[in-house]
């Protein structure tokens, strides 16, 4: 069988190895994936390692999906816009190519898991950090009306804001300026692993506004559980990302496209 893997530290949380070995039983394909836990100074050596022995592709997760883009020899578009690698496999010339799949994955999860719309919609989101990044592009390209970048420091979102000025109409704030009501907020910070929530004013979100963590869990995200709170209807976490960026993964390295709906639904059971 070709053997797949994703590559972290830690990496013995992550669902890939489930997510991809349920995409292998759907699809047939002779797939083998498994995580591989790397030393925190050893990322290029044990990528570089793993396909010399013939890995035919890696998932990079934390903390090295910078260190991937550094090692890629070739980078598709998005990957270069994402400034980070999520995705890593030989072309067909036998360079080591580098993708990100993170922001269709959030993209697909929205628009068609969930039926919703980004286009012409006023978008809110939280965070500048490498996780934001990755997802700008693919949300740039569905035209919303506007996004804004809000985050605990604002000369990351400025930066951001900048790299992104020629993909539509975006700009920075602070959490506590910014304008509601959002018809679409994105939390991509990792406040809540500190058991916090971004100060925005509650008038940044209304009874209309979807609202989406990057974040997922069990139980309710504590920003999710925060947005209802203010009385948001709706509030999505990440799983369904999780699962369609490694899709579209699986789909880059196999071509096949796998059936999401009944994997996500496995993995909320679980
Ligand atoms: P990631 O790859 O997860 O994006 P990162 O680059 O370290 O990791 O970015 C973390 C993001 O979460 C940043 O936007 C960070 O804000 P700062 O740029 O001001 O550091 C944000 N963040 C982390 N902890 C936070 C907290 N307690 N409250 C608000 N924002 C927080």
């Amino acid at each position: 069988s070709d053997l797949y893997a994703v590559i972290g530290h830690p990496v013995s949380h992550s669902k890939s190895p489930l997510i991809h070995g349920l995409f292998a039983r759907q699809t047939g394909e002779n797939v083998n994936y498994i995580a591989i836990q790397a030393p925190e100074d050893g990322f290029a050596d044990t990528a570089r390692s793993f396909f010399r022995d013939g890995g035919c592709g890696l998932n990079v997760t934390v903390p090295f999906k910078q260190e991937a883009y550094a090692l890629a020899e070739r980078l598709t578009d998005r990957a270069r816009l994402a400034g980070a690698v999520n995705t890593l496999y030989p072309d067909a010339q036998g360079m080591l190519l580098g993708d990100n799949t993170d922001g269709v994955g959030l993209v697909t999860d929205l628009c068609e898991n969930n039926d919703a719309q980004v286009k012409a919609q006023r978008v809110l989101v939280l965070g500048a950090g490498g996780a934001v990044r990755g997802v700008l592009g693919p949300l740039l390209e569905q035209h919303p009306a506007e996004l804004v970048i809000a985050n605990r420091t604002l000369s990351r979102a400025q930066d951001l804001a900048k790299l992104f000025e020629t993909y539509g109409t975006v700009s920075a704030s602070e959490f506590s300026e910014v304008v509601g009501p959002f018809d679409l907020i994105i939390n991509g910070t990792s406040a809540s692993l500190a058991g916090s929530v971004p100060p925005i004013p509650s008038s940044a979100l209304d009874a209309n506004t979807l609202c989406y963590d990057m974040m997922y869990s069990q139980d309710t995200t504590v920003f999710n559980r925060w947005a209802l709170g203010q009385g948001a209807s709706r509030v999505i976490d990440g799983l369904g990302m999780l699962v369609e960026q490694a899709a579209e993964s699986f789909f880059l390295w196999r071509h096949r496209r796998p059936e999401t709906e009944p994997v996500i639904k496995a993995l909320r059971s679980s």
